[in-house]
């Protein structure tokens, strides 16, 4: 045989060793997955990163239970997104439901080691039924070692999780300890225990839907954060959100120009927020007005909807939004609330993403049900969070701030940079109708007009001017010029130095 023949034939191999590794668990599975109306591991990889730019790693790898199998279920390497490098793993359900294995966990850990080194985001796209059952503790190891490089990369690199098949135990677990969880309507599910062993134990019956879709699981349990149509719009949200983000928290995230003239007229806004105080009205008209076009990706928007959280850009700046929302419990913050804007605004720190608050809060939600369900604790969580954020904070006041809230929400006291309110905002201890039953109880008892009380008590505490004199807030501006402060001075905080006390770490109210 000629030496050109023997590299033909060397090729070959090659060309069929990558067809084998490429067809993970075969056709009729993958046929099977995508009757589910779901991609393949390499099709979702394809999709997510910039054309041509994948290099994968651990293609051969193969382990005892699956030596037909090249890869081991588990599609892994670097890419770009936006031109900046990204580590990706896929999990391939046709290769034993995409389990982890002791070979496959390697080539993960492997990964998440080099993002650290690398310094760039994790992106894990879950489609696994947990820890491969024949590998016994051999894969819960591999989970265990997952879960630490989560712990020690969280801060250092964003990691975005996708689910996007049934996926439980450790595939779960690893996705609840990065920083955003995205999930396909109808064909993701996530959960500890599946519904036969739910129906076993405690003798409820829910289906699987139920049970752990991406709305129960968004809705009720507040675990993942952001709920596609579609697998392709989900890797289309992961590009976005990668976007606002910067590669690690040693960088600022990249300012994008919209073309969206900081000037533009927002003037509608000073007729939004009703003159009456305990009307409605939607926060979110507020935010995506002031925001540059189309720019705001809302987190968490079927969970604890009296508070809104999400990305947006002004100026072109990447800024992460607060805001209470009048449309839902009037604002009010509650334990699901607190928790839900305490960890986005951690996130905002961690990557230092500017945030900007919108304050319309009547209070913390009085009742049993919060108090014994820890509200102190929890409202605690999001007191902590912004006090120890160090990014720069904007804050505007937009109509109420009312006791203990008025503090939380990101006030000058907790080292708001600049501390804003419009014309309607009333800064008290609590509302007007409560506060004169408790201060003027004896001229009410003696028989004096309570509209005449309230009026007083609007006159003296329901405006910005108190606080305002006090120099607690900065400025009051129009609504209408919103837009143009707020790009200005992110424009001025940009450089702001974190001054942190040095310490091993802090103990949050978990
Ligand atoms: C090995 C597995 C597997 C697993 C699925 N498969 N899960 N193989 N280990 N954990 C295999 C199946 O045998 C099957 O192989 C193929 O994957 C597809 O699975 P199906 O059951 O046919 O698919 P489907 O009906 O869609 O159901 C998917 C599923 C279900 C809901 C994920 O397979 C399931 O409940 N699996 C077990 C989930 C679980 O309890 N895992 C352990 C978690 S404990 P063939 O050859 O037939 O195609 C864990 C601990 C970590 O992870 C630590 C946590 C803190």
């Amino acid at each position: 045989m000629t030496k050109s023949n023997k590299q033909i034939l060397k090729i070959s191999e090659l060309k069929q060793k990558n067809q084998i590794a490429e067809l993970g668990g075969g056709e009729k599975r993958q046929e099977a997955q995508r009757k589910k109306g779901k991609l393949t591991a390499r099709e979702r990889i394809g999709m997510l990163l910039d054309p041509a730019s994948f290099i994968e790693s651990g293609k051969f790898i193969y382990s005892k239970d699956t030596e037909t199998h090249n890869g081991d279920g588990v599609v892994c390497g670097l890419g770009k997104i936006w031109n900046r490098t990204v580590a990706v793993f896929a999990q391939d359900f046709t290769v034993a439901g995409g389990s982890l294995s002791r070979a496959n966990a390697n080539k993960i850990i492997a990964l998440m080691d080099q993002a650290k080194s690398l310094m760039c985001p994790l992106i894990g796209l879950n489609d696994s039924g947990g820890a491969r059952i024949q590998e016994g503790v051999e894969s819960l190891g591999g989970y265990a070692d997952i879960f630490l490089r989560n712990v020690e990369l969280s801060g250092v690199v964003p990691q975005l999780s996708a689910i996007l098949g049934p996926c439980a135990g450790g595939a779960v677990y690893s996705p609840a300890l990065t920083d955003v969880v995205l999930m396909v309507a109808n064909t993701s599910h996530m959960f500890i225990t599946g519904p036969e062993v739910i129906k076993a134990v405690t003798k409820e019956d829910v289906s699987m839907e139920e049970l752990g879709g991406a709305l129960s699981v968004e809705e009720k349990g507040g675990v993942s954060h952001i709920t596609c149509e579609s697998e392709s719009e989900c890797l289309e949200k992961i590009r976005n959100i990668i976007s606002f983000l910067p590669q690690n928290y040693l960088e600022k995230p990249s300012r994008l120009m919209t073309g969206d003239p900081i000037t533009r007229d927002i003037s509608s806004l000073n007729n939004l927020i009703p003159d009456q105080s305990n009307l409605p009205y939607d926060i979110l008209e507020l935010i995506t007005t002031v925001v540059d076009l189309n720019s705001f990706i809302e987190i968490q928007e079927n969970f604890a909807k009296n508070i809104v959280i999400g990305f947006a850009r002004i100026n072109g700046y990447s800024v992460g939004i607060v805001a209470n929302q009048p449309n839902y419990l009037a604002g009010c913050l509650d334990i699901d609330s607190s928790v839900k804007a305490a960890r986005f605004v951690r996130l905002c720190d961690s990557f230092n993403i500017p945030i900007i608050t919108f304050v319309d809060v009547p209070g913390f939600l009085p009742g049993l049900k919060q108090e014994w369900g820890g509200i102190i604790r929890h409202g605690a969580k999001l007191l902590y969070a912004f006090a120890e954020a160090t990014v720069p904070k904007i804050t505007i006041i937009c109509r109420k701030a009312y006791g203990g809230a008025y503090d939380v929400m990101s006030s000058k006291h907790l080292k708001g940079d600049v501390n804003l309110a419009y014309p309607s905002a009333e800064v008290a201890v609590m509302g007007p109708e409560a506060a004169i039953k408790i201060i003027s109880r004896a001229e009410i008892l003696a028989g004096a007009s309570q509209d005449k009380l309230v009026e007083d008590y609007k006159n003296k505490f329901s405006n910005p001017w108190v606080a305002a004199g006090l120099g607690y807030i900065d400025s009051v501006i129009e609504p209408s010029s919103t837009r143009y402060v707020l790009g200005n001075t992110l424009e001025l905080l940009k450089n702001k130095v974190a001054v942190v006390t040095n310490k091993k770490h802090g103990n949050i109210p978990l």
